[in-house]
């Protein structure tokens, strides 16, 4: 089931995966890009991280950069781990996997405000459950992410603006 998405006010959306320069770092960069060209900047707050702190503050992997500019989205973000605090300072928190999923479910305690969903339960136009970890793979892992990655973002702007009938030219 796709989680409902909040419907007033800001909306914090925090994309995870294993060490965070790979998939949540690409997650982030094309969910910014397309609500930066929606004009929602403003609205949206989008971050990354990853369930292990072993890359924290590397920037993101060096193939995925390359993969994320080709298709015009520049990867900014330094690594990070998880924390339980991100559980309730996000509405929408985004696994990658099912290992993140297990792993975040872990952090949460009880009264979590953040909703935990898998990435690809947004994804219209590919069938995979999952993002696959392309770390130890070569170039074309990058490309499966990427393409997993604008098909999913695209959905979750998409649902979020037909939900909330949010125009930014008439609500200024
Ligand atoms: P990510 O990819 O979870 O998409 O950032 C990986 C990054 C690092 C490792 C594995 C996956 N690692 O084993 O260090």
């Amino acid at each position: 089931m796709v989680p409902d998405l909040p419907r007033v006010g800001l909306v914090k959306i925090l994309f995870v995966c294993l060490g965070n320069i790979c998939r949540s770092p690409a997650a982030e960069g094309v969910m910014t890009k397309l609500v930066t060209e929606a004009g929602l900047e403003q609205v949206w707050e989008i971050d990354s991280a990853g369930t292990i702190g072993m890359h924290a503050g590397n920037p993101a992997d060096v193939r995925m950069q390359t993969a994320a500019r080709k298709r015009g989205v520049a990867l900014t973000s330094r690594a990070r781990q998880i924390w339980t605090a991100d559980l309730d300072r996000f509405d929408l928190i985004l696994a990658m996997d099912r290992s993140n999923f297990g792993d975040i479910g872990l952090l949460a305690g009880k009264s979590r405000r953040a909703e935990v969903a898998l990435f690809c339960e947004f994804c219209t136009r590919h069938r995979e459950i999952e993002v696959p970890d392309p770390y130890y793979g070569g170039p074309e892992g990058f490309e499966k992410v990427l393409d997993l990655l604008e098909d999913g973002c695209a959905e979750i702007l998409r649902l979020w603006r037909e939900e909330k009938r949010w125009n930014p030219s008439t609500n200024a």
